[in-house]
Parts: structure tokens; C-alpha cells; sequence
């Protein structure tokens, strides 16, 4: 398509003050070999903004001890900022108790709490768990050790070439051997926003817990876990601004209370001799040993910054970067996109013609453009639509318009190399 063409496609004007909010972000102004760095790989992983990066250097050069373990005032500060940055991402998510938020790790160790403490004690031989096409890995492989372990089965639903559930067919999985649905929000190979609350109500009905991993949701939508009703959600902090090493596991108090723990050790017991254990309640009871307390305060700086810009503004502004980006790839020859939802959320997966993901990728970089190529860890996504793997543009609240054009011009110029 020629750059005529190309200019007929409206720029939306942005919906938030960029120029205020990139100037937040000292990572922004790289440019890495000589280019203005144009950062489209957010769903891997977002950046920070001064405020956090500020915080964190606050916790470690005057907040810093052990939490929980001491009556020094060092250690009761960290305690305070540590409980008080779990009250922020309770709010973030509007949980109904605190207690009902767990730190893990990120996303991953998130959901293998969920498939220790609830999977391994309330599923077993010829119990089903219903898994979606679209999961990343990481809400695959421990259900799937878990069926492995207890001779359960996994039963997934299908998608439609767009890339949207087929819920009639999630529907018929359900039996009386259900136990647990496993489910993304957001897709982060296409993007699909799936209709989880809808999935919840039906499983709901069912009396079928649902895990919602939403590792590629926080960032782009306001979520609200009683809205949705779900059991569980999982998310990462360095995917919302935050830092790496941190994660939250919501799960309803009264599941997790009937929940085995995860990890053994230090903080989650009540007493310990050598004949038994007694544990503590929640949310201790699923956070043995030190956790990332320097991590956990860093997550709340970098919720309360999202809430300042607030969430709508910031999936409208990126709903718009999709628009923009969406029209113009579907109009370049060459160019397919994978991933046509009707609901979409801040991700672009794309394959060109007789090039190699991983060639758009490095050609893309040259031009300072940092896009993700590859299988997205969501091989059976890669398996639907028969590609080995794809290169996938996904936008953050920073983003501008002006980036999707670089974008675009780095797309032709490796059209321009290859084809
Ligand atoms: C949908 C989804 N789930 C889970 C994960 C895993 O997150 P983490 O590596 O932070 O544990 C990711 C990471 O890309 C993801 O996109």
C-alpha cells in the first residue's frame, strides 16, 4: 500500500497527556542504535515509571528489613508498607479482603499455587478441568502435571478462526466430573478478550470453580474480581508497570481457607515439633519464607500510578493504538493478522508473507522497533492457526500514535527487503 494510502487512515488524537506521561518513563528515551526506541512489547513485559523506580530506592535506603519477625521499627515500617501495598492491589482488584491476596511471584507460581493447594487436595482420578485454546502455557503445563499425577483429564475448548471462544462448545465440556475451569481474560498471543464473566455465571451454575489467569488484563482493563465472581485470577506485576519477581494470586477467602499450602517453611505456620505442623491462616499461610518485599511495595507504587491516569483512559487510549494499528496492517498486502476477535485488548499478531517471524523481528529492531516474535509460550494457539510462531506488536498505555507509524514503515521497509 502506498503512503497515500496509508494517510487516508485517521490518527485519533491521543486520549491522555503522553507528553507528561512518556516523560515518566526514563527508559523511553533510549535510543538504541541512533533510533528513538519504539517499545511495542508490553505484554512481555511493561516499563517502570520514575514513581516506582523512586519507591523502591525509598524501601531500600530507608524502609529495608525483614517483615513479621521483629519489634525493631525498621522491621515494623517494612511490615506496614508490605500489608499496605497488599490493601493497594486488594482495592486494584476490588476484592472483598485483603486476606485475599496472596504474593507469589508473578503469574506462573501464581497458578501453581492454585493447582497445589486447590487442584491436588479437590481433584483426582476422572475429575475433568476445562482448559481454553488460548492459554498460555503457564496455565497449561501445571493442570497438566496435575492430570498427569492424578489420572485426571483435560478437556479444551475450541476457538473460531478469529480467535474467540466457542462457548456452546464450553458449555457441552461440562459433566458431573468437572472440577475446575481454567481460563486467560485476555489472550496474549491474539488479544481475544474472552467472555469470563459470562464463563464464570455458567461454571457458576455448575458449582465449577474458575481460575482466571489475567496476566494480560490488569494492565489494559479495570478488572473487578467480585464483578466477575471468580475463584481465582492471577496476575504479574512487570507486565503492570511493576517490578520482575512479583505477582498476586485473588482467590475467595473461603476457598483459600480450605486450600492446602503451597511451600513449607517459615511465616505460614502456627507451631511446628517434629510430629506436626500447624498452619497459619490466610493470606500467611500460602507466603512461606521472605517474600519480595521491596518487589510487593514496588507492585503497590505502580497500581496507585495506573489508578492517578485511571484505568478507563488508559484502555481507551490503547483500544485506540489497536484501531489505528489494525487499520493499516489489514490494508498492507502481504501482511495477515492473527487474531480477529471482535473484542480485542492492546495485542497484534502478525505473519508476512514469505518472511520468518523472527527476520521481521530483527529487521524491526534495527529500526528501533522492539516487537516479540515467536510461539508466545501458547504453542497451541500457534498449532490452531498452523504458523510456527508470529511477530506481535502489543501497545501499553505510553505508546503513541506516531509509534504505530514507525511500526508500519519498519513493516514495509522488511517487505521492501524480503519480498
Ligand atoms: C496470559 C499469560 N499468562 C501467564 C503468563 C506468565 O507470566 P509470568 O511469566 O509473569 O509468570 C504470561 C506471560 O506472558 C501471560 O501472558
Amino acid at each position: 500500500m502506498s503512503s497515500n494510502q496509508s494517510a487516508l487512515i485517521s490518527r485519533p488524537g491521543p486520549a491522555l497527556d503522553l507528553g507528561r506521561i512518556r516523560a515518566d518513563f526514563p527508559i523511553l528515551k533510549l535510543q538504541p542504535g541512533g533510533k528513538p526506541l519504539v517499545y511495542l512489547d508490553n505484554a512481555a513485559s511493561s516499563q517502570m515509571p520514575q514513581q516506582v523506580i523512586d519507591r523502591l530506592v525509598r524501601y531500600q535506603t530507608t524502609q529495608h528489613s525483614n517483615i513479621h519477625r521483629a519489634v525493631h521499627t525498621l522491621s515494623e515500617i517494612a511490615t506496614a508498607e508490605y500489608e499496605e501495598a497488599r490493601r493497594k492491589l486488594a482495592r486494584f482488584i476490588n476484592a472483598r479482603e485483603e486476606r485475599e491476596v496472596i504474593f507469589t511471584s508473578g503469574t506462573t507460581e501464581a497458578i501453581n499455587l492454585a493447582m497445589h493447594g486447590y487442584g491436588r487436595k479437590f481433584i483426582g482420578a476422572g475429575d475433568e478441568i476445562i482448559l481454553t485454546t488460548l492459554e498460555h502455557h503457564a496455565n497449561i503445563v501445571p493442570w497438566q502435571m496435575l492430570a498427569e499425577e492424578k489420572g485426571a483429564k483435560l478437556r479444551v475448548v475450541p476457538i473460531n478462526d478469529a480467535g474467540e471462544l466457542l462457548i456452546d462448545e464450553y458449555e457441552a465440556l461440562f459433566t458431573t466430573r468437572t472440577r475446575l475451569v481454567g481460563v486467560a481474560h485476555v489472550s496474549n498471543a491474539l488479544g481475544s478478550v474472552n467472555p469470563v464473566k459470562r464463563m464464570i455465571a455458567f461454571a457458576r451454575a455448575h458449582g465449577v470453580p474458575v481460575l482466571v489467569d489475567g496476566a494480560q488484563a490488569v494492565p489494559h482493563l479495570q478488572v473487578d474480581v467480585q464483578d466477575l465472581d471468580c475463584d481465582f485470577y492471577a496476575f504479574s506485576g512487570h507486565k503492570l508497570c511493576g517490578p520482575t519477581g512479583i505477582g498476586v494470586l485473588y482467590g475467595k477467602a473461603a476457598l483459600l481457607e480450605r486450600m492446602q499450602p503451597f511451600k513449607g517453611g517459615g511465616d505460614m505456620i502456627l507451631s511446628v515439633t517434629f510430629e506436626k505442623t500447624t498452619y497459619t491462616v490466610i493470606p500467611q499461610k500460602f507466603e512461606a519464607g521472605t517474600p519480595p518485599i521491596a518487589a510487593a511495595i514496588g507492585l503497590g507504587a505502580a497500581v496507585d500510578y495506573l489508578s492517578a491516569i485511571g484505568m478507563e483512559a488508559i484502555g481507551s487510549h490503547e483500544n485506540g493504538l489497536l484501531a489505528y494499528a489494525t487499520a493499516q496492517l489489514e490494508r498492507m498486502p502481504g501482511v495477515r493478522i492473527i487474531g480477529t476477535a471482535a473484542e480485542k485488548a492492546a495485542v497484534l499478531s502478525f505473519a508476512l508473507d514469505g518472511v520468518h517471524p523472527h527476520d521481521v523481528g530483527t529487521l524491526l529492531n534495527q529500526d528501533g522497533v522492539a516487537v516479540r516474535t515467536g510461539h508466545h509460550c501458547a504453542q497451541p494457539v500457534m498449532q490452531r492457526y498452523r504458523v510456527p510462531a508470529t511477530s506481535r506488536a502489543s501497545f501499553a498505555f505510553y505508546n503513541t500514535m506516531a509509534e504505530v507509524d514507525a511500526l508500519v514503515a519498519g513493516i514495509r521497509n522488511v517487505q521492501k527487503v524480503f519480498c
